[in-house]
């Protein structure tokens, strides 16, 4: 029997990342779910672990304080566990005016969706290439593909995940170690209530287990980049068709429909 390989997810509390965790459990792998809510986790992990047989550690965590990358390499070097795919799914938006936003949580955000998924992948990465074998999956968001006023941290921070990824999927080739990126459009979690979005277009929304599913398969399949939903794909491709500056009008006029009737604007 094939020896059982570890998936590290990120965010595994909630969403996408519970989603995906559910998939890998259910494909075979060992899992470890780092999150900051530690009784969601636990019940998760009673789940899958129930379910399919497999080991399933949890480590709540703040991944957005500079210590905690190295408090998940602490704990995989503990428990002697190489992680054959990493899956970098944890992130947060904030939504609003950038020169009236709460600083902490513009850099939290850049801490978490930025920082911590370069500095878990560069740990992990070396390991991968040594036994000419791996996975990482990284979910940035159709916000990579163009700037996004009233969420500017939140779109910046997934443009870097889109261009990071797609840059070390190239520096990868031939060595047994994939990069994929995902790229979700609006997607029905917890994400718009954390971000403060104050409406939702739900008829633009996929589900959770949707998006996780196609990003899966896109990741075992080794593809560079999954767009879920074909509504995404054409917004995300449109971009190129336009200068940048029309496109964040138009995200500017998205996001705008977005906020209650009469919310001040800046100045
Ligand atoms: N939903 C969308 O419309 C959408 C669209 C495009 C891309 N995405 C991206 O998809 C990914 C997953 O988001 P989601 O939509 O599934 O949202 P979600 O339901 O809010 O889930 C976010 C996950 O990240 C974890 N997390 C948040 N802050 C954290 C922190 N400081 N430290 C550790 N873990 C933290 C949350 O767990 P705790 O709260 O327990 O920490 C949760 O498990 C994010 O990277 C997001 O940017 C979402």
């Amino acid at each position: 029997m094939a020896e059982r390989e570890t998936a590290l997810v990120t965010g595994a509390s909630g969403g996408i990342g519970e989603e995906l965790a559910r998939l890998l459990a259910a494909n075979g792998h060992d899992l470890l779910l780092v999150a900051r809510n530690g009784e969601k986790l636990g019940r998760l992990a009673a789940t899958l672990a129930a379910g399919h047989g497999g080991l399933v550690e949890i480590l709540p965590l703040d991944l957005s304080t500079p210590a905690a990358p190295e408090r998940v390499m602490g704990f995989l070097e503990a428990k002697g566990i190489q992680p054959g795919v990493l899956v970098n799914n944890a992130g947060y938006g904030t939504f609003g005016f950038f020169a009236e936003s709460e600083l902490q949580a513009e850099l939290g955000q850049i801490h978490l969706n930025v920082t911590a998924l370069t500095h878990l992948t560069r740990q992990i990465l070396p390991g991968m290439i040594a036994r000419r074998r791996g996975r990482i999956l990284n979910v940035a968001s159709t916000a990579a593909f163009q700037p996004g006023p009233l969420m500017a941290v939140y779109f910046a921070t997934k443009a870097y995940v889109l261009s990071f990824s797609e840059a070390i999927a190239n520096e990868l080739k031939g060595t047994g170690v994939t990069v994929t990126c995902l790229c979700p459009g609006p997607t029905r979690t917890g994400f718009q209530q954390r971000a403060g979005i104050e409406k939702r277009v739900e008829a633009a929304m996929m589900e959770a287990d949707d998006v996780a599913r196609r990003g899966y398969a896109g990741m075992l399949k080794g593809k560079r980049l999954v767009i879920p939903g074909l509504l995404n794909k054409l917004m995300a491709h449109s971009t190129r068709l336009g200068s940048r500056a029309l496109s964040a009008k138009v995200v500017r006029g998205l996001n705008e429909s977005l906020r209650k009737p009469g919310a001040p604007k800046p100045g």
